[in-house]
């Protein structure tokens, strides 16, 4: 059975205690409404690790539109017994008092890479993302923790942090997860009716046309899209778009 701990005292408190001494730790970030790429990442910690801990906290600081913020799907009962079918040993599930007794006063901020991209068009952002990140890090103390290429700028800012902060644990990248159709799994799929998923798979496969950047945009376009970014950078083709206003984002390499 799954141990839920919701106060970061009692989570350090067993950090600290004998029992993890020589144990490996590999930690999984979530903001729930989990699916099977979460257990995916799951999957991976389990493997490379003697413990695996999940955290769940909807962030209120990384959303930019304060509606996806009140929409963002809560499903706790499903996200637990996924959690204890994938054998993880620790769920921590802070409230936002406690991960932000400054009230969000401090942030960690980046200056280039997560001005671009998503970054443009969410400002602040990736400045909330890294610096829960950074909170979840110093609490958790794992010596790996594990992110989706999904959110790949994410990833490498995340990547970035960690080396210019010199904090000592391991990043682990894992690889797109998508439903049969080719849509990257996301908890904001679920936004979707049955009609936009259909829609939505158009997103994918469009992203790795061998297409210019335009004529991918007005083929979005078309087909009932609105388009936030399609951009190609590093050899890799990087696009978000709103469907139904549910925004959805993927890369893929080319
Ligand atoms: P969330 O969207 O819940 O995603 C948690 C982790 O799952 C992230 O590392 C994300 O990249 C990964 N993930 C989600 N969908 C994926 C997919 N289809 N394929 C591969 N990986 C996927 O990302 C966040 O939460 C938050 O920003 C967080 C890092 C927890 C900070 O609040």
């Amino acid at each position: 059975m799954i141990r839920v701990i919701k106060k970061i005292d009692e989570w350090k408190q067993l950090r600290n205690s004998e029992f993890f001494i020589d144990k490996k730790i590999g930690f999984v970030p979530t903001m729930g409404a989990l699916h099977e790429a979460h257990a995916s990442l799951i999957r991976k910690s389990w493997n490379e690790n003697d413990i695996t801990v999940v955290s769940i906290f909807i962030n209120p600081t990384q959303f930019y539109d304060p509606d996806d913020f009140i929409n963002y799907p809560i499903t706790y009962d499903e996200d637990l017994k996924i959690l204890n079918d994938e054998s993880v040993d620790y769920l921590f599930y802070p409230e936002y008092q406690s991960l932000y007794p400054d009230n969000y006063k401090y942030k960690i901020v980046e200056t280039e890479f997560s001005k671009i991209l998503c970054g443009a068009s969410r400002p602040g952002h990736f400045d909330g993302v890294l610096s829960v990140v950074m909170k979840l890090f110093n609490i958790i103390r794992p010596h790996k923790a594990y992110f989706g290429e999904k959110d790949y700028q994410q990833l490498k800012l995340i990547e970035g942090m960690v080396k210019a902060f010199f904090m000592d644990l391991k990043i682990i990248a894992c690889p797109i997860v998508r439903a049969e159709n080719g849509l990257a799994l996301s908890s904001r799929n679920k936004r979707l009716s049955n009609n936009s998923q259909i829609t939505a798979s158009e997103f994918p496969l469009l992203l790795k046309q061998n297409l210019s950047v335009d004529q991918i945009k007005i083929q979005l376009e078309e087909k009932g899209f609105k388009v936030d970014y399609i951009t190609e950078l590093n050899g890799r083709r990087f696009g978000a778009v709103y469907l139904n206003n549910v925004r959805l984002i993927d890369n893929v390499e080319i």
